[in-house]
């Protein structure tokens, strides 16, 4: 989605906004562009429709070693991506760089008569918005965004320079993250901390409805209502290898390959194997608390709200006594639903500025009930609203695909979930064989991708002709099919579908035909007969079947089998997923598409 980089400082403004940008790509774009501003007030604007490689084309011919600046990456919500729907827009004197939505747009342009609009943006509303306040520059900027804020309905993430005076920068937030800098000698801005990484380890995390008027010595943050508020250093914890390929073709393979390394990160300091329990700190729950919950609703999107599907089936298993209830958060957000007492909601963001779902969290909190976040992005908004949480602690997840993120939002929500099983007296039997697997599976995982990435390479090649694909699974096979078909859909654009094994004659079966291929995940255990069964009748009307199994007696006649040696019995389907994910890899390789930024597709979609 939408990237917001600045900089005023000492040195040379577009290489830091053009540096910064490139590090926002991973969150999808369709243009680009970046303002400065030279001492005399001459401003340099460069926008290129595409890829930042175009920008970088035409600042070739504009060079400048000007001092300040705003960059932004667009992703398009109002009007197509084009050179001038690209950011910054100019009013006036002044340019602005905005990411999310002002909703009431079209009303403010009505009153707007003076200007002359350029492009289809709600952007430019609120940039002409605000030179109606700051008219020639006698009012100071950071007055008039204000001014113009109070107005604005939606959300934003801006920040502002002007002409006038090439020494500050006036950033706001709703909605929108913010981050602010603190450099030797410089102050940076970006909407996202991968974007101050190696400039400075120093940040403050805006708030919404606060404003800052920023130079490139200080930073002074007021709110909406000009109450001066005081920031809060924190630090940036990412480091440089964290954020680049680090030898791989593509960070989506590099994030599925470090799994063993992010869920370690996850349960570090969080597994007792000594007495097969688990400790969370950061639910912030007491015994009596957790003994009293009743019921778990587990919002996320798209991998969040599969991880939560997942995580969901183990829960049940072995904590009988609550229900548990995983909502997509985009629908959740407007049902009429009613909460029982005795609720906990899990909030589950890699990004932690899902819209959707912060818009969820939002709801519950008012109803009174706790919530609890499941995130990855530190200092993120979902982060720092809800009442208490569990940072999976996977690193940066660059590519589009979420794939560690996954894994390790499962294991924290199972964690979560003995957490309560334990506070409410389930036999330690019943819970140690899950938090002995807990503490094998970064091994397990490490061994499943050793041993079948090669396999998966070439396996894929051959169906990366297919234009159509069944995933099937039952019971916490399910949700891993869901999650296989989400991840081949996204970057292979081959479309493909997930369905309960047991659903088929309700209906799927009819598709069955030489376009699709049909992956069946096949784990032993109580359903795996009837899981054969299921794929005998795929087989029996001709379909092309890869199966996934860890049963070493597996011999229907497929036209390929993974079989998966593993000494796990609970979590096989994250392992089975690790091939979904390799798979959809190397299927899109094989097809030579853009594997980490899919088409149409933004990382954080902080925009309904
Ligand atoms: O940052 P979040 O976890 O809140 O993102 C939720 C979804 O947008 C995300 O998981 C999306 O479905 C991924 N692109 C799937 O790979």
């Amino acid at each position: 989605m939408c990237g917001i980089v600045g900089y005023v400082g000492d040195n040379n403004a577009q290489d830091f906004l053009i540096s910064g940008l490139k590090r926002l790509e991973y969150r999808g774009y369709d243009s680009a562009g970046i303002v400065t501003i030279n001492d005399d007030g001459k401003a340099t604007l460069i926008r290129a429709k595409g890829k930042i490689s175009n920008l970088e084309e035409r600042l070739a011919r504009k060079k400048r070693d000007d001092k300040i600046g705003i960059g932004h990456t667009r992703w398009a919500t109002h009007g197509e991506p084009s050179e001038a729907n690209a950011h910054p827009h100019r009013a006036g004197k002044l340019y602005l760089v905005h990411n999310g939505i002002i909703e009431n747009y079209k009303e403010l342009k009505e009153h707007l008569k003076e200007h002359e609009f350029k492009s289809e943006t709600d952007s430019e509303v609120l940039a002409a918005l605000i030179n109606s306040f700051y008219g020639d520059g006698k009012y100071p900027l950071a007055n008039a965004v204000v001014q113009a804020l109070k107005l604005a309905k939606g959300t934003y993430g801006i920040a502002v320079i002007s002409e006038d005076n090439p020494n500050e920068i006036v950033v706001a937030r709703s909605g929108s993250p913010l981050v602010i800098g603190i450099g030797d000698g410089a102050t940076l801005i970006a909407s996202d901390a991968s974007a101050l990484v190696g400039h400075t380890k120093r940040a403050i995390y805006l708030n919404d409805g606060e404003v800052a008027r920023v130079t490139k010595n200080s930073v002074d943050i007021k709110t909406l209502n000009a109450e001066p508020v005081s920031a809060k250093v924190e630090e940036i914890e990412t480091n440089l290898a964290a954020i680049q390929k680090g030898g791989y073709e593509h960070f989506l393979l590099k994030e599925i390959m470090e799994q063993p390394e992010s869920l370690m990160e996850t349960l570090r300091g969080r597994v007792n194997i000594k007495d097969g329990t688990v400790r969370l700190g950061g639910p912030g729950l007491s015994e009596a608390e957790l003994r009293k919950i009743k019921h778990l609703i587990i919002v996320g999107c798209g991998t969040a709200y599969h991880a939560g599907l997942l995580a969901a089936y183990y829960i049940e298993k072995f904590t009988p006594e609550i229900t548990v209830e995983v909502v997509i958060a985009s629908e959740y957000r407007y049902r009429q639903a009613y909460v029982p007492e005795d609720s906990v909601a899990l909030i589950v963001s890699q990004s932690g500025e899902t819209a959707d779902t912060l818009a969820c969290l939002r709801e519950i909190k008012k109803q009174g009930v706790k919530t609890i976040g499941i995130v990855n992005a530190i200092g993120s908004t979902i982060a720092r609203e809800v009442d208490g949480g569990t940072y999976v602690h996977v690193g940066p997840e660059i590519s589009v695909a979420s794939t560690k993120a996954f894994t390790s939002q499962v294991i924290a929500m199972v964690m979560f979930g003995l957490t309560i099983a334990e506070a409410k007296g389930v036999r330690n039997t019943i819970i140690r064989p899950y938090v002995e697997e807990i503490f094998k599976l970064p091994n397990e995982i490490r061994e499943v991708l050793g041993a079948y990435q090669n396999t998966i390479k070439m396996e894929a090649k051959k169906y990366a002709e297919y234009e159509h694909a069944i995933y099937l699974g039952r019971d916490t096979a399910y949700p891993t099919a869901m999650e296989g078909a989400l991840k081949l859909k996204e970057v292979s654009y081959i479309d493909a579908n997930a369905y309960a094994f047991g659903e088929l004659k309700h209906g799927p079966l009819a598709l069955i035909d030489d376009r699709f291929f049909v992956m069946a995940f096949l784990p032993k255990g109580e359903l795996y007969e009837k899981a054969v069964s299921n794929t005998q009748e795929v087989l029996a009307r001709g379909g092309h079947v890869i199966a996934v199994t860890n049963e070493d007696s597996f011999d229907l006649p497929v036209e390929n089998v993974i079989k998966i040696t593993t000494s796990m019995e609970i979590f096989t389907p994250i392992l089975m997923n690790l091939i979904s994910q390799l798979f959809a890899y190397y299927v899109t390789v094989a097809k030579g598409l853009n594997v980490d930024q899919p088409r149409n597709l933004a990382k954080s979609v902080t925009v309904e």
